[in-house]
């Protein structure tokens, strides 16, 4: 068996987009196994930068087959707009190059519009979603009402799509938001389903039979572990299995498959977070301002999807290592170790303190994380710029020993540090000790 898995460690964001790019080269299948366009994966390669937000990251690779699995929710026309800006950007797709599942579920427009009613309505407790319209689908996809790309095939699916849209305007009427005129919406979605028929497969029985063949399949993570819907900082997550063993239900596949998986964890060298929700570690002034960057970069920290400035933080071991745990990870990936250039110490969240008890785990997974007051160790920080450091022995050995911490930390080996986003702004990390 020759599953791959990458995922994120933190809350999103984490820079899984780069880390597939540079395993796709060696992969057959690369594999989407939840969330839907709230994704947002940036690769680089020179002065072009691909925003992926549907399709895999590996699709890139000419020789790499790109699959959307079942536990995915689409929206068609996003789908459709990515795949003519990539071709645009010469990357061939056809339906010999990619796939999706007849049983992953329709984003329509009145899923996105309940989405931003329903946070409206929540006023100044919102979620922070990415209206993308996610919640909705898959509220719909688990109160069996939802409409899967299979469905797009049946005679019946224009009056489905009416009924669905007629429910979703009550609904919207109830919160007091615009309701949506269902003709021309009815028209345009189902002319942009019909371009996608060609590609929709039994994406589970493909990869059963690619992994029977010993083909190499990576599964894409989207999200990160908290965001997961139920590892997750619950309420403020997504909707949807962002952890490892979602990999399995999101594309179909059986326990067998997940024997000897290389699962790998990527974080980034500090912590950031987009929407609403707890954060012990988070920083604010002028500390926070260097980690973020201005903007003035595209690997600044302004969401690749709706372009909100992001939260950010020291890193928080307490949280990697309940990843580590939360996933199975084999391996971490450790990105953006660049940015963390110049400070004259750095800090790591080590435990975590609720009234005068300390505590390296949470006792209820992230139940307490709201209230909770970060325990740090303080490492010493190095000056030079890591942008042209390709191998272990020339990282300033601060860099290394933060990475030596990390490894100690999360009980997983860092086995890659990034160290800017092109394509080859990697070190490979020689054994730790954990
Ligand atoms: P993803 O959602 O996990 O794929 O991550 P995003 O693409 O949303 O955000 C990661 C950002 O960091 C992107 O702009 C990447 O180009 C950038 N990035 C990834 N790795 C590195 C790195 O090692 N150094 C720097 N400076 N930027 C990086
Ligand atoms: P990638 O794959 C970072 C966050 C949103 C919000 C919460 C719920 O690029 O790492 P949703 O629209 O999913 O209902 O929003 O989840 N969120 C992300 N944060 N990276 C992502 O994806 C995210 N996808 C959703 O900001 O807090
Ligand atoms: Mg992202």
């Amino acid at each position: 068996m020759a599953l791959q898995i990458i995922v994120g460690a933190q809350w999103g964001d984490e820079g899984k987009g780069r880390m597939v790019d540079w395993l796709a080269s060696q992969s057959d299948y690369v594999a989407r196994f939840n969330g839907g366009d709230n994704a947002g994966h940036t690769v680089t390669i020179g002065s072009q930068i691909y925003k992926l937000h549907l399709l895999p990251s590996g699709i890139i690779h000419p020789n790499t087959i790109g699959m959307l699995g079942n536990g995915m929710v689409i929206n068609p026309k996003s789908l459709l707009e990515e795949m003519d800006l990539l071709r645009a950007a010469g990357v061939t797709i056809t339906s010999e190059r990619l796939r999706i599942s007849h049983a992953a579920h329709l984003i329509t427009p009145a899923h996105q519009a309940l989405d931003k009613a329903m946070e409206a309505a929540r006023g100044k407790d919102n979620l922070g979603t990415t209206g993308r319209g996610i919640g909705p689908a898959y509220t719909d996809k688990a109160s069996r009402s939802g409409l899967r790309v299979g469905d797009m095939l049946a005679p019946n699916f224009i009056d489905r799509l009416r009924s669905h849209i007629e429910k979703a305007n009550h609904s919207l009427g109830l919160y007091g938001a615009p309701t949506l005129e269902i003709a021309p919406l009815l028209t345009v979605f189902e002319s942009q389903c019909k371009i996608l028929t060609p590609y929709i497969r039994d994406v589970s029985a493909e990869l059963h039979q690619a992994l029977a063949s010993g083909k190499i399949v990576l599964a894409e993570g989207a999200q990160g572990t908290l965001l997961d819907i139920d590892h997750g900082s619950y309420p403020f997550v997504t909707s949807s299995a962002t952890t490892a063993p979602g990999v399995l239900t999101g594309l179909g596949l059986g326990l067998d498959a997940a024997q000897n998986a290389r699962v790998i964890g990527v974080a980034k060298a500090f912590q950031t977070r987009v929407g609403s929700g707890p954060f012990p570690s988070e920083l604010s002034g002028e500390l926070a301002g260097r980690l973020r960057g201005t903007g003035s970069n595209p690997w600044d920290e302004f969401g690749t999807t709706t372009g909100r400035p992001r939260r950010v933080g020291w890193l928080d071991g307490v949280l990697l290592r309940y990843a580590a745990r939360i996933n199975g990870l084999t391996e971490l990936v450790m990105t953006k170790l660049d940015i963390l250039s110049g400070f004259e110490s750095l800090r790591i969240c080590t435990a975590y303190r609720i009234g005068d008890m300390t505590l390296a785990e949470l006792p209820f997974g992230q139940a307490d994380l709201g209230s909770v007051e970060p325990v740090y160790i303080e490492l010493p920080g190095w000056q030079a710029d890591l942008g042209n450091i390709r191998r272990w022995d020339d990282l300033p050995v601060q860099a290394q020993g933060y990475l030596r911490t990390v490894t100690r930390l999360g009980g997983v080996p860092v086995r890659y540090a990034s160290v800017g986003p092109e394509r080859e702004q990697i070190v490979e990390v020689p054994a730790l000790e954990r």
